[in-house]
C-alpha cells in the first residue's frame, strides 16, 4: 500500500532541487528553508543558496549579515541565523553527529531538523513530524487529538511502534517525503481529495467519512486575530545613503536595516517594537504603504525629510547612522525597501 504512495511521490516530485543531490548539508539547508516556507518559494531560493554556499565549510565562514542577505525572500530570518550557528558548530565538530540526542545539542537544530537529518538526509529509520506528516498520520490512523504538541506526542508514543515496522520494508527517506507530499497535495488541512488519494483504502479518517475532522482543531482562544498598527517612517537621504538602524535581537526582522520608525497608534498597547512618536506630526505624509507581520496589520506612513527636520519632528538625534543604499546587496527590511523604491524610483 505504501508502495503506491511512494511511487506516486517519486514520479511526481523527484525533480525537486533538494531531492536531486543529497547529503546531510543540503538536507540541513532545505529542511530549515522548508519549515515555514512553501515548496514553491523554496524552489526559487534553494538552488541559488546552494550554489553560493555549497558545503558546511563555505557557509560556516560567513557573517550573520551575509546569511541574512542570502536568505532574502524566505522570511523568518531567525532560521537563517540558526542555520549559520549550526554550520559553525558542525564545522568545528568535523562532521554531523549520528545520534539524535547529539544532533539536538547543536545550536539551531531542534527536534524536527534532527529527525529530518536522520530520515531524509541519512535514510535511517525516523519520522520527521512536520505539520503535513502530523495531519496525514492522524487521518491514516484515525487519531483524533488536537493538532500540535499533544498530537505529536501521541504519534511518537502510540503510533510509532506501528510506523517503525514500515521502515523494514520502505526507505525512511522515501516514506517521510511521500507522506509530506501527500499532506501538501491531496491531504490538506481544509481540503482532502480522497477520491484520488493513493492511501484511501487504508485511511481511517476516510472510512469514517469525515477526513477534515482529523486532527482536532485547536480551541478558539477568543482573542483578537489582528491588531491594527499605524507607524511613522522617515526617509532621510544624504549623498546616496539612507539614515537607518540595525534591528536588535529582540525585534522582528532582527539583523535587518530599517529607516527610523515610530508608533503613531497601536491597538496592542503591549507592543514594544518601536518607540512611540514624541509629538503629533503636523506635516502631511509623502505616502503610505500597507504591510503585515505576525498578527499586526500595518499602515506605514512615510515622510521624506532632511536630517534637521527629522530631528525636529521626532525629537531624536541619536541611534541612527547612514547606510549605503544598494537594492541588491543591502540587508534592508522589505518594507524599508518598498518605501525607498517609491521615494527614489525604480
Ligand atoms: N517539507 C519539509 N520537508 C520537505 C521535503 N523534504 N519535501 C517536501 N516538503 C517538505
Amino acid at each position: 500500500m505504501y508502495s503506491k504512495l511512494i511511487n506516486w511521490s517519486l514520479n511526481e516530485f523527484s525533480s525537486l532541487p533538494w531531492r536531486k543531490k543529497r547529503n546531510l548539508y543540503t538536507t540541513l539547508v532545505s529542511e530549515i528553508m522548508l519549515q515555514q516556507t512553501t515548496v514553491s518559494t523554496v524552489l526559487n531560493h534553494y538552488p541559488v543558496f546552494i550554489k553560493k554556499y555549497p558545503n558546511i565549510k563555505s557557509l560556516s565562514k560567513i557573517s550573520e549579515e551575509e546569511i541574512c542577505i542570502a536568505w532574502k525572500g524566505l522570511g523568518y530570518y531567525r532560521r537563517a541565523r540558526n542555520l549559520l550557528k549550526a554550520a559553525k558548530t558542525i564545522d568545528e565538530l568535523g562532521s554531523f553527529p549520528k545520534e539524535k540526542s547529539e544532533l539536538i545539542k547543536i545550536p539551531g537544530i531542534g527536534e524536527y531538523t534532527a529527525s529530518a537529518l536522520i530520515s531524509i538526509g541519512d535514510d535511517r529509520p525516523e519520522l520527521a513530524i512536520d505539520a503535513n506528516i502530523e495531519r496525514v498520520v492522524s487521518r491514516l490512523y484515525g487519531v483524533k487529538e488536537q493538532k500540535g504538541l499533544k498530537l505529536q506526542k501521541k504519534i511518537r508514543t502510540e503510533l510509532y511502534p506501528k510506523i517503525e515496522k514500515l521502515f523494514k520494508t520502505y526507505s525512511s527517506r522515501e516514506l517521510n517525503e511521500a507522506l509530506m507530499d501527500l499532506g501538501r497535495v491531496y491531504c490538506q488541512a481544509r481540503k482532502a481529495d480522497c477520491s484520488i488519494c493513493p492511501m484511501k483504502s487504508r485511511c481511517i479518517a476516510f472510512k469514517k467519512g469525515k477526513p477534515l475532522d482529523f486532527p482536532e482543531k485547536p480551541k478558539e482562544k477568543g482573542s483578537k486575530k489582528y491588531y491594527d498598527l499605524k507607524l511613522a517612517r522617515f526617509v532621510v537621504l544624504h549623498q546616496g545613503k539612507v539614515l537607518g538602524y540595525v534591528k536588535n535581537e529582540q525585534s522582528w526582522l532582527s539583523g535587518q536595516v530599517e529607516i527610523p520608525t515610530f508608533i503613531i497608534k497601536s491597538e496592542d498597547s503591549s507592543l514594544v517594537q518601536y518607540p512611540k512618536v514624541r509629538k503629533v506630526i503636523k506635516e502631511k505624509a509623502n505616502g503610505k504603504i500597507k504591510s503585515s507581520i505576525t498578527k499586526y496589520r500595518i499602515e506605514n506612513h512615510y515622510w521624506v525629510v532632511s536630517k534637521a527636520d527629522f530631528e525636529r519632528i521626532s525629537g531624536i538625534s541619536k541611534g541612527y547612522k547612514y547606510f549605503k543604499f544598494d537594492r541588491q546587496m543591502g540587508n534592508f527590511s522589505t518594507t524599508t525597501l518598498k518605501i525607498l523604491n517609491k521615494v527614489i524610483g525604480d
